[in-house]
């Protein structure tokens, strides 16, 4: 069992007034990967910053192992960050920048020995797998090796919680993907809690024993990368995170629901007869089949090409779905879908309902670069589509 370590208690943050945090209520296990997602602005830096004890909350409290710690400085809670400028002393090789936290005065005025700095800094050159660079000007290292200097140079104290904020935000895309393999390495290799933040849900759903996913200064959802995939709490949380479709559906009884007038079979239930809900259908949980087997019949409005399988945006009764399929269907052709009971989640009504899930304008960007040839053969505009 997982033992709760720190807890934000009906946290609220407001600056000049305008609140930034709304009453949050949450708590980080020992040794956990736990990951802060969220569009910009939404108060990931400032929750993070609350748990570092940079900022203070407006209301609320901070308890780390039970004990509030509201008044309790940064140097002297047994956490530490990594920051997305990292800002390395170029003026240190790559030992004296690790050992440097190890250098400074203790609050209780003893030194470290020469020899166990040693010791520790070339231990953590070997978790960030820089063993033997020790020597190295920091502005000789790449920027991926920069910033395993500069989480060596955060764990060498020995923190029980890494707060990283973004911190592969400079490195590009591959680097970015090498990273975050290393980072879960190097936090289970530690055994210690990592609250990490980002606003990329690929990464979240890579790295994450547990995923926040913030709007608005207020948490939306909080679960493992798999629920808050499979069963988004709003149509805020499916959307965020990855593609949704995202339409109105009606519960008729649990294990069914109506959608453009069809009835599914589903796995959800526990909603009101025939209350109205959101219904969350993923791209990749489309099956195509012949037009007389479909539980629904749709115009494909276009097609891209993505290495693996096909985008195609496929128009319902004026409503863009997004499709992920291997088979190639042309432009202008009419496709029947089937979706297993599995492939439909649905969720209660929110206020973000009717704002996220519909294809249209992604179809209209995607016309612009569509690669892949118009080749129906009995095409038909939209219009007279929507008119049969
Ligand atoms: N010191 C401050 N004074 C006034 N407003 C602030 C301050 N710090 C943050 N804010 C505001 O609080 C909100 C949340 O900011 P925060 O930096 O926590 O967002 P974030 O989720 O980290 O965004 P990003 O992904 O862009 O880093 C923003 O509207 C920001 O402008
Ligand atoms: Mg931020």
């Amino acid at each position: 069992m997982s033992k709760e370590l720190i807890r934000l208690s009906n946290c609220t943050m407001a600056f000049d007034g305008e609140i930034v945090l709304d009453n949050i209520n949450i708590y980080f296990n020992d040794k956990e990967f736990l990951t802060l997602l969220g569009p910009s602005g939404c108060g990931k830096t400032t929750m993070l910053r609350i748990i570092g004890g940079f900022l203070k909350p407006t209301s609320g409290d901070v308890l780390f192992d039970g004990v509030r710690i509201n008044d309790v400085p940064p140097h002297k809670r047994t956490v530490n960050t990594v920051f997305q400028k990292y800002a390395l002393f170029p003026h240190l090789n790559v030992f004296e920048n690790i050992a440097f936290g190890l250098r400074i005065a203790r609050p209780d005025g003893k030194k470290i020995k020469e020899e166990e700095i040693r010791e520790r800094v070339l231990e953590m050159l070997e978790v960030v797998s820089l063993k033997g660079f020790e020597k190295r000007s920091v502005s000789s290292l790449s920027g991926g090796q920069q910033q395993r200097v500069a989480i060596a140079r955060a764990l060498v104290n020995r923190p029980k919680v890494l707060l990283l904020d973004e911190p592969l935000g400079a490195l590009d895309l591959r680097l970015r993907k090498d990273m975050q393999n290393e980072l879960k390495r190097i936090q289970q290799a530690m055994d210690i809690t990592f609250i990490y933040v980002t606003h990329d849900q690929e990464e979240a759903l890579t790295m994450s024993d547990t995923i926040v996913v913030m709007d608005k200064g207020v948490i939306q959802q909080v679960g493992t990368p798999e629920q808050i995939y499979n069963e988004p709490k709003n149509a805020f949380v499916a959307d965020f995170i990855g593609e949704s479709n995202i339409v109105d559906g009606n519960m008729i009884c649990d294990g069914e629901v109506e959608i453009f007038g069809k009835r599914f079979k589903c796995l959800d239930g526990g909603f009101e007869p025939n209350e109205p809900v959101d219904v969350v259908i993923r791209p990749e949980d489309v099956d195509i089949v012949p037009l007389k087997e479909g539980m629904l019949t749709g115009l494909v409005t276009n097609i891209t090409f993505k290495g693996v399988h096909y985008d195609i945006i496929v128009d319902f009764k004026g409503f863009k779905w997004l499709i992920q399929t291997t088979d190639y269907c042309p432009i202008g052709s009419k496709i029947g879908i089937k979706i297993d009971p599995d492939g439909i989640h649905v969720m209660k009504k929110s206020k973000y309902s009717g704002m996220f899930g519909d294809y249209s304008s992604y179809s209209a960007e995607y016309d612009e670069i569509s690669d892949v040839d118009y080749t129906a053969e009995d095409e038909q505009t939209e219009e007279e589509w929507h008119e049969d």
